[in-house]
């Protein structure tokens, strides 16, 4: 949630950011070459969360800056991920690499139980809450043409509307 838009990153706008993402078949030199990139991508945008549509690739991935989340350094990958079980509900603000310098209330599902395979092609399963469990619902969003800009309330997306214009003109450093 950097002000400024990062290098490498698609901003709102950029087609790529609405089309479905499709699925990774094999995990090839390609996909842990783009990977490597988000990972990248992600550090120097020092975000929690990054997926594979925001630097241009259309393919269910997902990176995650576990420092953030966990206080465990490390970045956990996500292909081909799916959210088979949501609980509970809360409120927060949440932005995205995407969208520099917009803040969003979303309400989102307070627990998650997500399904991934890892880079080495092993498949796992996890249960998270609030903030972990948040950036899983906003890539997973990602990875569905999802933005947070189709969360907000007409008045909120009124009051937003030159921003977003501007964004999307890829006028967006003059915050
Ligand atoms: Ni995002």
């Amino acid at each position: 949630m950097s002000d400024k838009p990062v290098e490498g990153i698609r901003i709102y706008g950029d087609p790529v950011l609405r089309k479905k993402s499709r699925k990774v078949d094999t995990l090839d030199a390609k996909v842990r070459e783009l990977v490597d990139k988000m990972i990248i991508v992600l550090k120097k945008a020092k975000g929690i969360g990054l997926s594979a549509p925001q630097i241009g690739e259309n393919l269910k991935i997902f990176v995650l800056e576990e420092k953030f989340l966990t206080g465990i350094e490390g970045v956990k990958v996500f292909i081909n991920p799916s959210i088979t079980e949501k609980t509970g509900k809360y409120l927060d603000e949440e932005g995205c690499l995407s969208f520099p310098d917009i803040i969003a209330s979303i309400e989102r599902a307070q627990s998650v139980k997500v399904k991934a395979t890892d880079l080495d092609g092993n498949n796992f399963e996890m249960v998270v809450s609030d903030l972990y469990a948040r950036a899983i619902q906003h890539e997973n969003d990602h990875l569905e043409g999802v933005l947070i800009v189709d969360y907000l309330s007409p008045l909120r997306k009124t009051l937003l509307s030159r921003k977003l214009r501007k964004l999307a003109q890829g006028v967006c450093n003059e915050s």
